[in-house]
């Protein structure tokens, strides 16, 4: 067995901070003060359901990861946020038309008191929207300095231990990393002196950091990715992970890619188009919103397939992905995928999946796991990148100069050796071979 890391116990209630009080987020709180009141269970959630098998096969250790490694209860949990609309989480989650009257009504007085903070809102990060609820600052210095004391008075206010940041706002418009964002040093200056290349997810992640806040970002904007928020996360030891939660079609591509190529099937191309009708939707309508998202999901089929080692299976590709924005499904999303394959002698097959899914219901119990986790990896002394929470990202954060792994269980294996690691257990190699010894 490893040695156990040194991990201090969760004491105290937990802050979970969410810039952006739409659809997942309010469809997390909820769920989770239903869940607090015994109404509902946790599904889709690893932290609450998930297993982890310790030792050889024959040992029968099979715990649940809560019970494995100390992660905070949901009882200590407490939510908060960040909007560019004054409603409460209440009146943001009818809005949102996520969860029927029924679930919302069951915690009406626990949502009504989650009021959003005003939001750093920049109408150039995010076209489709006109706040109405937002910070006044004179520079993007001071700004930030809003956030770090709406981080200190929440935690005051109610009495918190500690608290994370898992960023739930609008997807800003596509950015590359800049000058601006290539040190800390640049970084600080460009605050200072208000660089339009400094956007609002920037800032409340340079903040949560400062504050010693784990952050992770759900949404597919450029924000603790960039070089200088990785020096000040490694420099401050703070856990820091994402983006763009990886719940839908991006899921299934994972899965579906990685045993494609465990078969050694070749691609010819795959189309997959989306419709969805939420205000995620709306947003998107945008083009230089949707190039941040379009970039997200373009990216994992290379990395899965690896192309330059398969050049007669995978080297030339077509991959194309469409959403459109359709009111009437509201938070409903549907996705088709076409996927051309080929097999034996190149003979071509296809492959067609439609997903009617609920994105915020796919996506809440994710912002409890990345929650429960990164307040883990604190507590454990794991500051910077963390890797192993890449099962949760279509764009996983990963250290300069690696590739980032996408295929879902690959990412599971190292989550799941990653919290071995940490119980101070054998990491599982799977090869089995000691069982014929
Ligand atoms: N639902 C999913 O399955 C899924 C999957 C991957 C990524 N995401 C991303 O998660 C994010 C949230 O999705 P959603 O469906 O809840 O969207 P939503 O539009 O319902 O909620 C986003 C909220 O962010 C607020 N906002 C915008 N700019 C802000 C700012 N600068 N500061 C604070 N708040 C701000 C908006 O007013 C809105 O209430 C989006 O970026 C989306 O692309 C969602």
């Amino acid at each position: 067995m490893s040695e156990a890391r040194d991990i201090r116990e969760p004491q105290g209630k937990l802050g979970v901070l969410m810039p952006g009080m739409g659809a997942v987020a309010t469809a997390f709180m909820a769920g989770a003060e239903l869940i607090k009141k015994g109404h509902a269970e946790p599904i889709g959630s690893l932290t609450q359901l998930g297993t982890i098998r310790l030792g050889k096969r024959t040992e029968n250790r099979v715990p649940k990861i809560k019970d494995f490694v100390p992660l905070a209860e949901m009882g200590d949990l407490v939510f908060g946020g960040w909007d560019a609309f004054p409603d409460d989480a209440y009146e943001a989650a009818t809005l949102a038309g996520v969860l029927e009257k029924e679930h919302l009504n069951a915690v009406w007085g626990e949502l009504r008191q989650i009021k959003p903070m005003p939001a750093v809102f920049d109408s150039r990060y995010v076209h489709k929207l006109s706040a109405t609820h937002a910070k006044s600052y004179s520079s993007l210095r001071e700004a930030a300095e809003q956030v770090r004391e709406d981080i200190r008075s929440f935690k005051r206010e109610h009495g918190l231990a500690r608290a994370v940041m898992v960023s739930c706002a609008s997807t800003e418009a596509y950015l590359q990393s800049r000058k601006a964002h290539f040190s800390l040093e640049s970084f600080e200056k460009a605050l200072d002196r208000s660089d339009p290349a400094i956007s609002p997810a920037m800032v409340y992640a340079y903040a949560a950091i400062m504050e010693d806040v784990p952050y992770a970002n759900g949404a597919p904007s450029l924000a603790a990715d960039v070089p200088a928020l990785v020096e000040l996360a490694n420099e401050r030891g703070v856990p820091v992970g994402g983006k763009d939660f990886k719940t839908g079609q991006t899921w299934m591509k994972t899965i579906v890619a990685p045993g494609l190529k465990a078969r050694m099937l070749g691609l010819e191309g795959w189309y997959s188009t989306n419709i969805l009708g939420n205000r995620d939707g709306e947003v998107l309508d945008d083009p230089e919103s949707l190039k941040s998202k379009e970039v997200s999901k373009l990216s994992v089929l290379e990395h899965v397939l690896q192309p330059g080692l398969h050049p007669e299976l995978y080297g030339d590709i077509t991959h194309v992905v469409k959403i459109n924005y359709y009111p009437p499904r509201g938070d409903a999303k549907e996705g088709w995928d076409n996927i051309d394959i080929f097999g034996w002698l190149g003979y071509p097959m296809q492959i067609k999946i439609n997903f009617l899914a609920r994105d915020s219901i796919l996506a809440a119990p994710m912002v409890l796991d990345l929650a429960l986790f990164l307040d883990l990896a604190q507590r454990a002394g794991m500051g910077g990148i963390q890797e192993w929470l890449s099962f949760y990202f279509k764009s996983p954060m990963v250290a300069p100069g690696l590739y980032p792994e996408h295929d879902l269980f690959i990412q599971l294996i190292r989550l799941g050796n990653t919290l071995r690691t940490i119980g101070g257990e054998e990491i599982i190699h799977h090869t089995g071979l000691d069982y014929y010894e």
